[in-house]
């Protein structure tokens, strides 16, 4: 096989000190085109007395304001466009939970550099020109899917446009044109890792050599179940509508040490959650993005609202972001104690006797927020070690978060599967409820 660094695009080889030159050039040209053409942000920077001619240095991006979700939300729809709307070639929208959607735009020269990202993505996993890609990310509004279509088919991949759902059909289609990359969220690869013992077939057995997963947190147990479970890599895409979708970070197959993100068109920061203070490499925080070559939609400083840290480049010159421990939204505040649906995964797919699939239910008891784990028994564990199990996991959250929760070991295939990106937290709460 080729050596790696013969498949680098130009983005790829460059040295750090001309990767750094590249970015000052083009944060420069972007916040200039978001200034001069989206009366939001000329607004927000004459607001905080910037002009974009103040940014001298990587470092003064620090002076600028952020960009919230709120602030995309009440420029709904095309208020955060910097060119004229014939331009926009293509639209997706941010499902959002509450309240409107995000829609975001793409000009041409946007969709082809997104496509130019997958496919560096897509090659960063082990993916190689010529191969079937079969993608089960949604179609649709969602960039997954679409984003994940055009990187492949950049790259020079054989594409299969499954979408997401249909799982039983999946599962055939997976046996018939033999992919050997796929790219879905992780929590719908156990669904048709499901199917596939339901249907009597080997899921160690079929082609596929590379998963590409992503659109939602998952841990290093996650990936060492799917990998023992496939045979197969599986590495970490990351990616938001309001950046570009699917390929802003990837991890590479050789070292799985993180996602590197592709910072020679999305300018990352961590920023402390609370103070918004820039915060030195290495430590934890929000991520915060700044696009340097988008055109319809240049976004500054946009609190995203994952929680990382950003380390030094390994395989590539790019520095490389954790893998996210989860969001700030999905953070659970349990008698003062903070908890990420992550931290239960790690715990729950390290205890024998229970499958991977779990859900946290929060309820209130008088005035206490109270959360149960209910976790899924393996098919084959008997009672005791479905008691077993309970406990232990009773026992790991005590000792390892430092908090008490309740845990209901439930029967095999009786909690929700996901058919794209998994809800772990269901709110039981009453509504008045902080
Ligand atoms: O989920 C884009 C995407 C599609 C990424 C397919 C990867 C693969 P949104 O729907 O806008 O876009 O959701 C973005 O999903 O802010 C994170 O909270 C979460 N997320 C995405 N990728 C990862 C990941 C797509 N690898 C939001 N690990 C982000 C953890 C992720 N969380």
């Amino acid at each position: 096989m080729a050596d790696v660094t013969d498949l680098l695009d130009a983005g790829e080889r460059l040295g750090p000190e001309e990767l750094r030159a590249l970015q000052l050039e083009r944060l420069r040209a972007s916040l200039r085109h978001a200034y001069e053409n989206v009366p939001f942000y000329r607004e927000s920077f004459d607001k905080a007395g910037v002009r974009p001619e103040d940014c001298r240095t990587l470092a003064d991006l620090a002076h600028f304001p952020f960009t919230t979700k709120a602030d995309l939300r009440e420029n709904y729809p095309y208020g955060m466009f910097a060119v004229p709307r014939e331009r926009i070639r293509r639209l997706h929208a941010s499902s959002g939970t509450t309240g409107r959607p995000t829609v975001v735009g793409y000009t041409d020269n946007d969709l082809s550099m997104w496509a130019d990202m997958v496919a560096r993505s897509i090659r960063a996993a082990g993916g190689r020109p010529g191969d079937v890609v079969h993608v089960a990310y949604g179609y649709g509004l969602f960039t997954g899917g679409l984003g994940a279509h055009y990187g492949a088919e950049r790259l020079g991949c054989t594409v299969v446009p499954a979408s997401g759902g249909m799982t039983a059909r999946q599962v055939h289609l997976i046996q018939d044109l033999e992919p050997s990359v796929i790219m879905v969220t992780p929590s719908y690869m156990l669904t048709l890792l499901d199917e596939f013992e339901r249907q009597g077939v080997d899921p160690r057995a079929t082609s596929l050599r590379v998963g590409v997963f992503g659109a939602e947190p998952w841990t290093e147990q996650m990936r060492r179940e799917i990998e023992e479970r496939f045979a197969i890599d599986a590495v970490d895409i990351y990616g938001l509508s309001e950046v570009i979708g699917p390929g802003v970070a990837q991890e590479c197959a050789e070292t799985k040490d993180g996602l590197h993100v592709w910072e020679d068109h999305f300018y990352p920061e961590v920023v402390d959650p609370i103070t918004g203070e820039v915060l030195p490499e290495g430590e934890r925080g929000e991520l915060v993005f700044t696009s340097l070559t988008k055109e319809a939609m240049p976004i500054v400083r946009y609190r995203t609202r994952d929680l990382t840290r950003l380390l030094p480049g390994t395989a590539r010159v790019f520095r490389r972001m954790e893998k996210i421990t989860g969001r700030s939204d999905d953070m659970v505040i349990l008698r003062g104690v903070n908890l990420f649906p992550t931290q239960i995964e790690e715990i729950v797919l390290r205890t024998p006797g229970v499958a991977p699939h779990f859900q946290l239910r929060l309820t209130r008891e008088g005035r206490m927020d109270a959360l149960t784990v209910r976790a899924e028994a393996r098919p084959d564990a008997p009672p005791e070690v479905r008691e077993a199990a309970e406990r232990a996991i009773v026992a790991a959250v005590k000792d390892g978060i430092g908090v008490s929760v309740g845990v209901e070991i439930v029967e095999p295939e009786s909690l929700e599967r996901s058919v794209g990106k998994i809800r772990r937290i269901v709110d039981l709460r009453p509504r008045d409820a902080g």
